[in-house]
């Protein structure tokens, strides 16, 4: 059983050819890019080549990847949009509320990407929303001071499933409770989450979802999903009324009734014109290769992996952003003791000399806001593990004879 167990994630690791260079612990970046996604986009590179191209599988490629996004968040495939990545499913979104003057959406602007706060303020200049920001602490957001922030006028709150920097996890399931209690709406920012962490959108309660597929779902850039909730998105409209996001039989060049075409049911009303087929045929396999694996046993696998590591960690003396394992904690462990605004520089130093050290044997990992960045994904073991935490032994040894550059004075 430990055998089969343990050759089931040996063979994935297989699937990965990019593990041989190393360790690659960088998923909160991008993904390593997987074999199967890589198969299917050549054939379709080579159907473009040929002049070959059957339009009409791309577009059941395009319901087969709707289909499977939606198994995976566990929704059903009409809550699922096809966008460009997650900006662009926060920002549509948004924009198909109608809102009013001296509406506001609660935020924390330290901690969200810029991609879960931009589109905001870009609707506040139109439409005359206002954010409300929420200070974090420690970079971490507590449920009680988001909520203790929403009042009368509060339409929305967004937060990240997991952080960028310092990566910790949101226990969005009690968010979502309280949100959906006030008749507020949850936007979920799912870019780290997703692919890693089981997601089900229901027990989140979220009534918006976007996702893109350069991270845990190890494809190409340029592809995201957003996910609406049924109810809710019924009652939007979205920007951009489009051939594919407005219900219409016959061909996809055939002009209906512009004037009263009926939006396309749930969130398929945000689909626009042609998809970004390379992308929606890449991802397909890499979303069965998580459905086979199954997204609780992805999770756990990826989990643990990260809690050995920062365990680890804390062992040799080095300090993990948010300390031991805790309710916290995610794929994403982060090094330092200090976060700051400034995402791609480490201003400490000693953790500057710890990554260059890193980086110069070969680790590929991150930095934000001052931290170091590692992230572990399906393809990761317990090697990539040992391989790092040596060379920070060695490290550590080299800073206590004084040789590992300039301590943190
Ligand atoms: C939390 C979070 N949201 C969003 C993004 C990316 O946004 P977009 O897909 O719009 O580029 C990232 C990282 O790239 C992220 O870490």
């Amino acid at each position: 059983m430990v055998a089969s167990h343990s050759s089931r994630w040996a063979d994935v690791r297989t699937q990965f050819p990019g593990t041989a260079a190393g360790p690659y612990i960088d998923v909160a970046g991008r993904s390593l890019f997987f074999e199967g996604g890589r198969a299917a986009l050549n054939a379709h590179l080579d159907t473009l080549t040929a002049g070959t191209v059957n339009k009409l599988a791309l577009f059941e490629t395009v319901e087969e990847t709707r289909r499977l996004f939606a198994s995976l968040i566990r929704c059903t495939p009409d809550e699922v949009a096809f966008t460009r990545n997650v900006t662009d499913g926060i920002a549509a979104f948004a924009a198909g509320i109608e809102w009013k003057e001296g509406d506001n959406v609660v935020l924390c602007e330290e901690l969200e990407h810029p991609a879960n706060v931009y589109p905001w303020f870009g609707l506040g200049r139109k439409f005359g929303l206002r954010v409300k920001t929420v200070a974090p602490e420690g970079g971490a957001l507590s449920v009680e001071r988001i909520v203790s922030a929403i009042d009368a006028s509060t339409r929305v709150v967004t937060i990240s499933s997991v952080s960028f920097a310092p990566g910790f996890r949101f226990p969005v399931a009690e968010l979502g409770a309280e949100c959906r209690r006030r008749g507020v709406l949850l936007v979920v920012d799912a870019a780290q989450s997703i692919g890693v962490v089981d997601t089900n959108v229901v027990a989140w309660q979220a009534d918006a979802v976007a996702a893109s597929t350069q991270k845990g779902l190890m494809s190409l850039y340029g592809l995201g999903f957003l996910y609406v909730r049924r109810e809710v998105a019924e009652f939007l409209k979205p920007t951009y009324l489009s051939r594919f996001g407005v219900e219409l039989d016959g061909h996809e060049a055939q002009v209906g009734d512009p004037i009263s075409a009926a939006y396309g049911v749930g969130a398929r009303r945000f689909d626009v014109g042609n998809y970004n087929f390379p992308a929606v045929i890449t991802v397909a396999p890499a979303l069965r290769l998580l459905l086979d694996l199954g997204p609780q046993e992805v999770q756990s696998y990826v989990f643990d992996l990260a809690r050995k590591f920062t365990n680890r960690i804390l062992d040799l003396g080095l300090p993990v952003f948010g300390g031991p394992p805790g309710a916290h904690s995610s794929h994403i462990v982060t090094v330092g003791a200090d976060i700051s605004d400034n995402n791609d520089v480490v201003g400490n130093l000693d953790m500057s000399s710890l990554y260059q050290h890193l980086v110069a044997n070969g680790v590929r990992l991150s930095i934000r806001r001052n931290l170091l960045r590692f992230s572990f994904h399906i393809y990761n073991n317990e090697s990539d593990i040992d391989v790092v935490t040596a060379l920070m032994t060695e490290w550590v040894k080299r800073r206590a004879h004084g040789a590992a550059g300039t301590a943190n004075r």
